[in-house]
């Protein structure tokens, strides 16, 4: 079933103001021209709608990142995240969202086997969430889906560099291009998914000169995570950055500590229980 036709009109998930004109993929695209980025993208993940709704006035692409592996379901990295996981969230973004352009990650196992099985699974996730684009990991070996892609009606954003789903091949989470023959080919798969269409690039988890080569090097804007302040746009996961969680990469800037808020809270509520001093006049009903 398509969780995009659900009629939300009485729930809480109606966005306000009235929806308008989504950023595009073109639009995205343009914003670097003659290699330059006046202003940079501003990207963030966002899994639910309520929390699509807080971001979107500020971002203009919101990412429905499979790291709601981690985030949302606590599995142990992104291989385990479905298709099912991936088109749920997607949806729920979509409606919780008016101005952002909206990207759904395709999870891994989804797309790497063939660029038909890619174009199965993007449009799939097209159409069941109303999303205007997808994004795949990987370089080189995934240029001719990329391609393939774009060509059929589907924009695409690349991913090089620390590439999460691959995390079984790189042993680790760690920075990459420490040696001049892994740099090289993270510079020549930027360059690759740059030449396959891709309207633009994460780059993940690279030394910052890394990051500023490949920045130069590509006609797509470069959004990074663990790059460089000088890439087209940066991206962060919104829990890490929100403070939700003690352990974050490096890389992470806390911009809040929620999970600290959300503790003295749920605190304060759990102590007004105990005293039966909540609920008070103001939350319960009397005869009118
Ligand atoms: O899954 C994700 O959230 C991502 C971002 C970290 C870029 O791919």
């Amino acid at each position: 079933m398509s969780t995009f036709t659900i009629d939300t009109s009485t729930s809480r998930a109606t966005p306000t103001p009235v929806p308008g004109k989504r950023t595009t993929a073109p639009a995205i695209r343009a914003r670097k021209s003659g290699g330059k980025t006046e202003q940079p993208v501003v990207m963030l993940t966002a899994y639910t709608m309520r929390m699509a709704q807080l971001l979107d006035p500020y971002c203009d692409m919101l990412l429905v990142g499979d790291s709601l592996g981690q985030v949302i379901y606590g599995l142990p990295s992104t291989i385990p995240v479905t298709m099912e996981m991936m088109c749920a969230h997607g949806a729920a973004v979509v409606r919780g969202s008016w101005h952002a352009l909206v990207a759904v990650d395709m999870p891994f196992g989804s797309y790497e086997a063939s660029p038909e099985a890619a174009f199965e699974s993007a449009s799939r996730i097209m159409k069941e969430t109303g999303c205007a684009a997808v994004k795949l990991e990987g370089g080189e070996a995934m240029a001719p889906t990329i391609e393939f892609l774009t060509h059929r009606g589907i924009p695409v954003i690349g991913h090089v560099g620390l590439t999460p789903q691959a995390v079984n091949v790189l042993g680790g989470y760690g920075a990459r291009g420490r040696e001049d023959a892994e740099k090289k080919t993270i510079i020549d798969d930027a360059r690759a998914v740059d030449q396959a269409g891709a309207f633009c690039i994460v780059v993940e988890g690279v030394l910052e000169g890394i990051a500023n080569d490949i920045t130069k090097a590509v006609a797509a804007p470069v959004i990074g995570i663990g790059a460089s302040a000088q890439c087209d746009g940066q991206v962060l996961v919104t829990d890490d950055m929100l403070g939700m969680f003690e352990r974050t990469p490096r890389f992470v800037k806390r911009y809040d500590d929620l999970a600290g808020r959300i503790g003295d809270a749920v605190r304060n509520y759990a102590d007004e229980v105990r005293s039966r001093s909540f609920p008070t006049a103001d939350q319960t009903y009397q005869p009118k």
